[in-house]
């Protein structure tokens, strides 16, 4: 065994691909999850893919009895990837006082244990809507941090900042903080994958309910943006691909490979494509034509966005290389396999 990690929201999307990439080098996990954004029967895929299965609690970590129960309960934990946290950002606008207790809340939990149980790194899930509308792409780490448009940016910007000043306080942790683009696909076997609640919002589970013909047709949000075919521009980066760049980030902390107690990375491929070039990968990768028709501009949509990722390659040694077509064929299996099980 390697060390015991904490991952907080793991059977949620990015969670489970992560969980699967830490049991497969040797750690040992413990999840912590509410499920209100995920099914327990993740555990199930988890351990298909990896023949083991990591202890589970269902709980809040809003609450931090729950939270000093679990760490009284697994001794020993060396690391926590905090992936619990409320995401839409749509929702968050409607119920920002939610989103501030969820994803803030958890975080100073998390935080105020790490010291009390001798748990030395704490891995964070932030997110390239900290640059906002950037003056310049490919973005990178120094681009300034423009200011949130909604209460789910927000709570990214005070996190990275709570862990910030909690660390040049002196406290004994490190932290990696990661800036996600746009996380897309699921893992090859099928067997996990992301789970939308209700109508997606996101494009990738939108796409593919439309393929499999829960969906009428998609709705591509704007194709008047100053870009060459109009619509807006993502880097979209394979969830695997990103999954282990936990398991790189969580290493280098344990094993005392930087003298900086907390340093930030972009995760994304440094390739741009725009919804309609994703569309199109999609439909020559799977054979399957989408449905589409061009509407309105959708409020607060930043036009394009991708991420230079020098640093995560260079000094973490990491790299997002799955070819964009196979991580959509992964997505497209993936709705396949709900179709399966009648989801
Ligand atoms: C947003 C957030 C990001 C958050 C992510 C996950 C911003 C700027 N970005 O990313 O921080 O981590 O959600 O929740 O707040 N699109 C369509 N039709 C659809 C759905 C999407 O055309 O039905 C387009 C959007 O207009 C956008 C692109 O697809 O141009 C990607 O959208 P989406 O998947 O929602 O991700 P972001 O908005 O980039």
């Amino acid at each position: 065994m390697k060390g015991k990690i904490l991952v907080t929201g793991g059977t949620g999307y990015i969670g489970s691909h992560t969980v699967v990439e830490l049991l497969s080098v040797g750690y040992d996990v413990v999840i912590i999850d509410n499920l209100s954004n995920s099914d327990i029967s993740v555990l199930d895929g988890i351990q298909k893919i990896t023949g083991k299965r990591p202890t589970f609690v269902e709980g809040d970590c809003t609450d931090i009895s729950i939270l000093r129960s679990l760490f009284k309960a697994n001794p020993g934990i060396n690391g926590i990837i905090n992936f619990a946290a409320s995401k839409a950002v749509g929702e968050s606008v409607e119920k920002p006082l939610m989103y501030y207790r969820n994803n803030l809340n958890t975080l100073i939990n998390l935080l105020e244990l790490m010291p009390e149980f001798g748990t030395k790194g704490i891995v964070f899930s932030s997110s390239c809507t900290v640059y906002g509308e950037p003056d310049t792409n490919p973005v990178t780490e120094d681009a300034p941090i423009k200011p949130a448009t909604s209460p789910y940016g927000n709570t990214k910007q005070i996190s990275e900042e709570i862990i910030t000043d909690f660390i040049k306080s002196g406290a004994p942790v490190k932290s990696i903080i990661l800036r996600y683009f746009n996380p897309v696909g699921a893992h090859p076997s099928a067997l996990i994958g992301e789970l939308p609640n209700g109508v997606p919002q996101n494009l990738i589970p939108y796409i593919t309910q439309t393929a499999i013909g829960i969906r009428k047709e998609l709705s591509v949000f704007g194709d008047d943006y100053n870009t060459p075919d109009g619509s807006c521009i993502r880097d979209f980066i394979n969830v695997v691909d990103l999954a282990k760049a936990h398991v790189v980030a969580m290493e280098r902390m344990l094993e005392d490979k930087s003298d900086d107690n907390i340093e930030i990375f972009n995760l994304g491929t440094g390739i741009g494509l725009s919804v309609l070039e994703l569309i199109d990968v999609f439909q020559k990768a799977t054979g399957v034509k989408i449905p589409y028709r061009i509407v309105g501009r959708r409020s607060g949509d930043i036009e394009k966005v991708w991420a230079n990722p020098a640093k995560a390659n260079n000094i973490l040694g990491w790299k997002a290389d799955t070819p964009i077509a196979d991580t959509m064929l992964s997505a497209w299996n993936w709705q396949k396999y709900l179709k399966d099980l009648g989801k």
